[in-house]
């Protein structure tokens, strides 16, 4: 183990130099030797480095450098290390700085994190430390960006442009719909409301070769009952109280083209058992008619229902079931895609951004992070509302927390106490208990200013218990620990 600030030797003899001029890092410190001694170690990691003697100096070389990640002392003449990140974020505000200082205590930690200091280290640290924040400090950036661009290399693969994600539950779906698009099969798309089923039956149209006719949507659940027989297969002039004329139905208006059966899990018994005869003839009885008419429809339907529950409780047939599902699709809720969030928040902004004359300009750090962690029971429409509601309300600028709608605020998961809901996915539940129990020991330590006895007390915890888990978490390390505070 290399410690700085321990031990600083001839670096060169530990480290090979084998700079690849990839990722480019600058390092500001007084002390030449650790500044070297970190450099070497870099260079040796494969990232390029620059050096600057104090904060004035980092300033103007990242002026005149592309800089991607920031080393920083915290004693150094001229410009000094607080000052420095103030001044740097205010240049650069996605700059992740990583700073370090013999002489930290609590009140400076938290100073320096809300200055925006992604990562704080006290002396002595070890190096292989060191490089762990660096490549999560770059995961992060990496992260951040992505939110505010759209990647055009994965979203040319797809024929899917207007369906936003690149998880891999949606890199499969987009395969999924490309391969049943160039079939004719009956196909039943499933999932929580707002996850995206029209917009998918909308695709295996668009994309197959009756996409030179109809798409035809009926809502099953929104048409009276008593209608919606007439209005799926037309009725004939005189058939009914108020049939003053002959009416095609969907079914013959969609031929040759896509019948969209939406909601389909709300359609009554007696209409499913006309509705299955048509599917399997591919011929139909308008309302009062005589004859029989001969269609050519492709079936996609859809529900938010779980339909084999319906057929459990004999509330929706099973060999209409059947003959529906021949290719089911189930698409997931976005809580279990969470990694889309920024993605779907970037196009949407876009997308309400068009035509206005104000410009929102994104979102900040803490406002996207409680947003990529929010359950979104109403999925992606619910995330589309609310950034059509923010672009709105907001006009210009960038989002902050305070533009949040409370229950957003609310519901951060450092502030719930409710019990999560478990995702069909599953989670790690040992790192969500640990990450749990750290936001309320930090919270803690914030509300008594760093004193452990108070936080203890607060956390109905032993101070030697509480600085047993500071010390195995690395929270506070160092010196701090010894301190009676
Ligand atoms: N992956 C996605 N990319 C872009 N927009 C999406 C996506 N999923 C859903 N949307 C948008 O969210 C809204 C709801 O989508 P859609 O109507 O297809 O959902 P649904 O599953 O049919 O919901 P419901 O069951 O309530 O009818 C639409 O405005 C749609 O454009
Ligand atoms: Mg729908």
């Amino acid at each position: 183990m290399i410690l700085i600030g321990s031990i600083e030797r001839d670096y060169k003899s530990i480290f090979r130099v084998n700079s690849m001029e990839s990722t480019k890092i600058l390092i500001a410190d007084d002390d030449k030797k650790t500044r070297d001694f970190v450099t070497a170690f870099l260079n040796y990691k494969g990232y390029q480095v620059f050096q600057a003697c104090d904060g004035q100096d980092a300033l103007e070389k990242i002026e005149l450098n592309e800089v991607h990640l920031v080393i920083t002392d915290l004693m150094m003449p001229r410009v000094n290390g607080l000052e420095f990140v103030k001044k740097l974020k205010a240049m650069r505000p996605e700059m992740v700085i990583i700073a370090y200082s013999a002489f930290g205590n609590f009140e400076m930690t938290s100073s320096l994190l809300k200055a925006g200091v992604f990562f704080y280290l006290e002396k002595p640290f070890n190096l292989d430390e060191l490089e762990t924040h660096v490549k999560r400090g770059l995961e992060h950036q990496t992260l951040q960006s992505q939110s505010f661009k759209t990647r055009p290399s994965i979203r040319n693969r797809s024929r899917i442009q207007n369906i936003i994600g690149e998880s891999e539950k949606m890199l499969s779906l987009f395969e999924l719909i490309e391969k049943v698009a160039a079939s004719d099969s009956t196909v039943l798309i499933q999932g929580e409301s707002g996850t995206g089923k029209e917009l998918v039956a909308k695709a295996i149209h668009d994309l197959g070769s009756r996409n030179n006719k109809s798409f035809v949507p009926v809502n099953c659940a929104a048409i009276p009952d008593d209608l919606l027989e007439s209005e799926l297969f037309g009725h004939v002039k005189g058939s009914f109280t108020g049939a003053i004329a002959t009416r095609l139905g969907r079914f013959e208006m969609a031929d040759r083209g896509t019948l969209f059966l939406d909601e389909i899990g709300d359609m009554k018994p007696n209409l499913q058992v006309k509705l299955l005869r048509v599917l399997q003839n591919k011929e139909l009885e308008p309302v009062g008619a005589t004859r029989s008419k001969k269609v050519d429809v492709r079936i996609v339907a859809a529900t938010n229902q779980n339909l084999e529950r319906l057929v459990a409780t004999k509330a929706f047939r099973e060999d209409l079931y059947y003959r529906l599902s021949v290719i089911p699709i189930m698409l997931p809720p976005l809580r279990e895609r969470k990694g889309d969030i920024p993605l779907l928040l970037d196009n949407f902004m876009v997308k309400f951004n068009a035509n206005r004359q104000g410009k929102v300009k994104g979102l900040e750090k803490d406002a996207l992070n409680i947003l990529c962690h929010y359950e979104w029971p109403g999925n992606v429409r619910e995330l589309e509302n609310l950034v059509e509601r923010l672009c709105i309300i907001k006009g210009s600028g960038t989002i902050a927390v305070s533009d949040l709608p409370e229950k957003y605020v609310g519901r951060r998961p450092q502030a719930s106490s409710e019990p999560q809901a478990l995702p069909d996915a599953g989670i790690c539940l040992n790192s969500m208990v640990e990450e749990f129990e750290n936001r309320l020991i930090m919270q803690a330590l914030e509300k008594t200013g760093g004193n452990k006895k108070e936080a203890a007390t607060l956390l109905n915890l032993k101070r030697t218990t509480l600085i047993e888990k500071l010390k195995k978490k690395k929270l506070l390390p160092g010196e701090a620990l010894t301190s009676s505070r």
